[in-house]
């Protein structure tokens, strides 16, 4: 098992100063609710607008389930926004290899790009409905297992019982 500093904290993904903060966003790109309208709200409209361009030329069909791409990241902190399609939560078809692949597919982004630091918000586990504790699970295991290199990768969750849950995983 390669050696990854995984760290937890209990915040806002939008206040983190890293070099690369993931947005748990939605296929069309264009924005939405949680993690994804705070991002774009405090960000700023470049980055909107880079993912408009985005879409008008590498994702006419939107971004993929499982797949990551870089915009800016405008006015937050960070340097750049990893936005990521977590996988709808569904009871009767197991997705969690496309979970997985979030979590992978950023990590990749991020080393292209030459990021040392990631943070990462619970993807698919708001609005997508993902169970939290089984969300846990395969981002840590993920991150613990494509995370290598990093100076650190940062789980961050909003609230204090979504802290516990990683918490018990890491
Ligand atoms: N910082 C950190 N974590 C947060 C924040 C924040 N500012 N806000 C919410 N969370 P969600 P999803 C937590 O719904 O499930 C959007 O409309 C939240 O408590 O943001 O992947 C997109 O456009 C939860 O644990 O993402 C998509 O349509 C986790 O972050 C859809 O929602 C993820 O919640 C994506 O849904």
């Amino acid at each position: 098992m390669p050696n990854v500093n995984l760290t937890l904290v209990q915040g806002d993904i939008t206040e983190q100063a890293v070099d690369a903060v993931v947005n748990a966003a939605n296929s069309s790109l264009l924005g939405g609710g949680g993690v994804d309208g705070a991002i774009h709200r405090k960000g700023g409209p470049e980055i909107l607008a880079e993912c408009r361009s985005l879409r008008e030329s590498r994702y006419t069909e939107g971004l993929p389930t499982g797949e990551a791409v870089a915009t800016t990241a405008g006015l937050l902190q960070a340097r750049w926004v990893i936005h990521t399609v977590g996988p709808v939560w569904a009871k009767s078809e197991d997705r969690s290899e496309l979970l997985a692949s979030c979590y992978r597919q950023s990590l990749r982004v991020a080393r292209e790009l030459g990021a040392r630091t990631v943070a990462f918000p619970a993807v698919s586990t708001g609005i997508y409905g993902w169970p939290l504790d089984d969300g846990a699970r395969i981002a840590v295991a993920t991150a613990r297992s494509e995370g290598e290199g990093f100076e650190e990768v940062r789980f961050v969750l909003f609230d204090e019982r979504s802290y516990d849950v990683f918490a018990a995983e890491v």
